[in-house]
């Protein structure tokens, strides 16, 4: 007989995933509003629950796990994982599991338009025109920088910082990368060469971040890896927030020591500092690298399968922390 869970999701969530946790719940509560759960709010309705399915924007930290001894599966809603405390939870039994795979495409995707826009000041000329400020074609009218041939930078060559280089040969790029590891498909697919952090931010005309954010990456981008960059270089993060240094990059923007940067994602978001909101070379997005509906469908029911698998006794398909088994046994 199937053994019967106490489920808490923390956003309302597609009905595709509702069906896969349903048959699994004696009790299935859904948060109703899309705004995130106060920290109060989460105290009070993840009592008794033994899964949790949560977003990025909800922080389980170990204080929650304390407070809920039933939960023996944290399910995120995302690839990255930065909002649990993985440690704590492996220390208190808890599986975590994330959603890799199914956004690689639209993150990947994002990452471009992103480029593109900055490059090409789209959104600044979007707004021109509509302020009626177009009156005439110009020689010298919101002139950008060439994408086409250019050298772009990939900082973490995971799954999606792999899906920006391969898109990159359709722009005939000489693709650089760091990375612990080699990644053989896109030296081979797209001629991209390892090199040092160092000699990325140097020859790169367009760098982009593709590592995941956790203590070792923190201001991973901070002044000194900003000045190593060209006067003419973009930088594009898509990742998370923290790892560039905010006050650093606004610095670099201002006084123009790089050219320009497109940012998905924010140290303390969603607070964006007004003095980035003021900057022309910047184009700013809430954080919508996976905000497609098909892959947010797809991130919804992956969730809620790691989510079952786990509470049904069996290793989720995407487990953080496989340390937690030893203690399952
Ligand atoms: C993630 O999955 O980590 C993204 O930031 C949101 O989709």
């Amino acid at each position: 007989m199937k053994r019967l869970s106490r489920v808490l999701v923390t956003t309302p969530f597609p009905r595709e995933a509702l069906q896969v946790l349903r048959p699994y719940c004696s009790q299935l509560k859904v948060w109703k509003n899309h705004l995130t759960l106060t920290r109060q709010q989460l105290f009070k309705e993840v009592k008794g629950a033994d899964g949790l399915l949560c977003l990025l924007t909800d922080e389980i930290d170990e204080r929650l796990m304390v407070a809920t001894p039933r939960l023996k599966v944290i399910a995120n809603c995302a690839v990255g994982f930065d909002n649990v405390d993985v440690a704590a939870a492996t220390r208190h039994g808890i599986m975590v599991t994330n959603t890799p795979g199914v956004l690689t495409d639209a993150a990947a995707d994002l990452t471009w338009a992103l480029l593109m826009a900055v490059a090409r000041r789209i959104p600044e000329a979007d707004r021109f025109l509509r302020a009626g400020k177009y009156k005439e074609w110009e020689v010298y009218l919101m002139l950008g920088a060439p994408v086409y041939g250019r050298t772009i930078g990939i900082v973490g060559s995971g799954r999606v910082g792999a899906a920006v280089a391969l898109r990159a040969m359709g722009f005939q790029m000489e693709v650089l990368y760091t990375d612990t590891f080699a990644n053989t498909r896109i030296e081979k697919e797209a001629g991209a060469k390892r090199v040092s952090l160092h000699s990325l931010l140097r020859k790169s005309d367009f760098v982009c971040i593709h590592v995941p954010y956790d203590k070792s990456t923190y201001h991973l981008i901070g002044r000194r890896e900003l000045a190593l960059m060209k006067p003419s270089a973009i930088l594009i993060n898509t990742a998370r927030g923290e790892i560039v240094d905010e006050k650093a990059l606004i610095q670099a923007l201002k006084s123009r020591r790089i050219a320009g940067a497109g940012l998905d994602v924010y140290e303390h978001e969603p607070r964006v500092p007004a003095s980035l909101n003021r900057l022309a070379n910047v184009v700013l997005l809430p954080h919508i690298g996976s905000a497609t509906l098909e892959t947010r469908t797809k991130m919804a029911v992956l969730a809620a399968e790691n989510l079952v698998a786990g509470l049904g006794g069996r290793v989720p398909p995407n487990l953080v922390n496989p340390e937690v088994l030893a203690m399952h046994k």
